[in-house]
């Protein structure tokens, strides 16, 4: 549908009509000839504006899917990356994808779930890329703690979003369209295909990351056209994490 490797519409179709997890094992071995693939402009531009953080010794990628974000992360982390993802198939091309990835630090791939990560204080940066519309409103706050608990005090969470499309606009018509689909789908199909746009927009995200004490900084001019409505969040734990605050 959209590349002659890519999955067919029937596939696709099938894919959103099991679980969240289901459907990415069964799109994981063509994901990467999908437009839902973090696209290489945007790994590219991210790469750089990583780079220009300085140096870092941990990383995590959260919902890492095929890999996209881990490429970019190794070159950058001294000791180890490690990526994150509730589907078994994508973590499969993932460990294929990383055998050949450039960077010398340690690759662990971990099946888990976002909201719940099984680490304390590890990193120095983690990423989240084209994952945010599979996390429902409600939970975007227990993402945003899972992530707080994976970094060491003063470490980043880094990832894209943009300000939210004008009501009327096409972009803001097609995604409501689609998300209204996905709502009925939900309300007819068990298990649901967690799948919404337009979710963790700049003021809802920075509102959160604020609220559990992250310092926020947006970088824009970042991506090329198409992607420039597109900025960097470059959100940073303080020294003293709230973690630690609330174990106090
Ligand atoms: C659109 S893909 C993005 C993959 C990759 N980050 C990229 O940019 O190409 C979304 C990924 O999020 C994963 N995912 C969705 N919800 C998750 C959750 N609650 N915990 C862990 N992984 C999740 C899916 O399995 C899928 O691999």
């Amino acid at each position: 549908m959209f590349h002659p490797q890519g999955p067919t519409f029937r596939e696709l179709l099938v894919q959103a009509l099991s679980s969240t997890e289901k459907g990415y094992d069964l799109l994981a071995p063509k994901f990467d000839y999908t437009p839902f693939r973090t696209p290489a402009p945007v790994l590219e531009a991210l790469g750089r504006a990583l780079q220009d953080l300085g140096s870092f010794k941990a990383g995590l990628d959260v919902c890492c899917g095929t890999g996209a974000g881990l490429e970019v992360l190794r070159p950058l982390c001294a000791e180890r990356v490690v990526g994150l993802d509730m589907s078994r198939g994508m973590l499969e091309v993932a460990r294929q994808r990383l055998a050949q990835a450039p960077g010398a630090s340690e690759v662990t791939l971990v099946r888990g779930d976002a909201l719940q990560m099984p680490f304390q204080e590890e990193f120095d940066v983690v990423l989240c890329l084209g994952a945010f519309g599979h996390i429902l409103p409600r939970d975007e706050v227990r993402l945003v703690d899972s992530v707080a608990r994976a970094l060491k005090p003063g470490g980043r969470f880094v990832f894209v979003t943009a300000e939210p499309p004008a009501l009327w606009s096409l972009v803001g018509l097609l995604a409501r369209l689609f998300n209204l689909v996905m709502r009925i789908r939900n309300l007819l199909v068990r298990p649901p295909f967690v799948m919404y746009y337009l979710t963790f927009l700049l003021p809802r995200a920075r509102k959160l990351l604020v609220e559990r004490g992250f310092e926020v900084e947006v970088l824009w001019g970042v991506f090329p056209r198409p992607f420039s409505r597109c900025c960097v969040v470059v959100a940073r734990l303080p020294e003293a994490s709230f973690s630690r605050a609330a174990q106090v």
